[in-house]
């Protein structure tokens, strides 16, 4: 295949390892967290110089929420933060930028941040940004199927076309409606596992576990990262 083809359409992170990081070196956890958005701008850089067309970062699960409440509180105070510092920059660099997540658990403050950057980005087409906070695979499945079930209850017709829907008919129910699935998912920090990140748009993504920690986890390691899915041979269940 020609090199271009083997660029991904869409890769996505499991940003692990931040607190492994600081302790490493005597520090906060939250301190891991902070050297962690350095991170995720080399990665942005990165996969605009590649031409990815769509990152997403697993910024915050919905069990991340039973964490001390000090460290979710400086979580989110970070995401306030990084998202107000580099929003001019990604949106005069063409980023779009997206939050997915149950974000009726967000404070409004942080919705209003969200809303603003989304607003702002929303017509730049270079790459898509997507944060997942306050995400789960199984949130998403179950809000989806609740959408579902809104609209069978509708009229006798709407009951008729949610019974005949196939299984292509179900994304535009997902919170990640219009994206693609991803093509590439990576996590950081030596896990093997997915954490209840995208359950259902995972089906056939191409999976990477790296023993490096998200904060080490910079252009570099993202350019590795695409050598090693340009190598994959994704077949799809068929015989090639
Ligand atoms: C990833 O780093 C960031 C979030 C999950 C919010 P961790 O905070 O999970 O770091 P480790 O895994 O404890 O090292
Ligand atoms: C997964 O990391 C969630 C994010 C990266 C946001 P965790 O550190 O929360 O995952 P577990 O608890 O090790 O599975
Ligand atoms: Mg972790």
């Amino acid at each position: 295949m020609e090199p271009m083809n083997r660029i991904p359409v869409h890769v996505s992170m499991i940003m692990d390892g931040n607190g492994r990081w600081a302790k490493e070196r005597g520090k906060e956890r939250i301190y891991g967290h902070f050297e962690g958005v350095e991170s995720v701008r080399a990665c942005v850089e990165a996969a605009v110089e590649t031409g990815v067309k769509y990152l997403s970062i697993y910024a915050f699960s919905e069990e991340n929420w039973n964490r001390p409440q000090a460290e979710v509180d400086g979580l989110m105070e970070l995401m306030v933060k990084a998202m107000a510092s580099e929003m001019e920059k990604l949106n005069s660099n063409g980023v779009r930028f997206m939050v997915i997540g149950n974000r009726e658990r967000l404070a409004p403050s942080l919705n209003q941040v969200i809303d603003s950057c989304m607003d702002m980005t929303s017509s730049n087409d270079t790459l898509t940004l997507i944060v997942f906070l306050s995400y789960s695979g199984k949130w998403d499945i179950l809000q989806a199927a609740k959408k579902l079930a809104r609209k069978a209850a509708a009229s006798e017709a709407d009951l008729e076309e949610v019974m005949s829907m196939d299984i292509n008919g179900f994304d535009p129910f997902l919170a990640t409606a219009g994206i693609p699935d991803p093509d590439l998912i990576v996590r950081t920090s030596g896990e093997s596992r997915l954490s209840n990140y995208l359950l259902w748009q995972g089906a056939y993504s191409e999976l990477l576990f790296v023993d490096t920690l998200w904060p080490d986890f910079r252009k570099e390691e993202f350019k590795s990262a695409l050598s090693e899915y340009a190598k994959r041979d994704r077949r799809y269940g068929k015989v090639k």
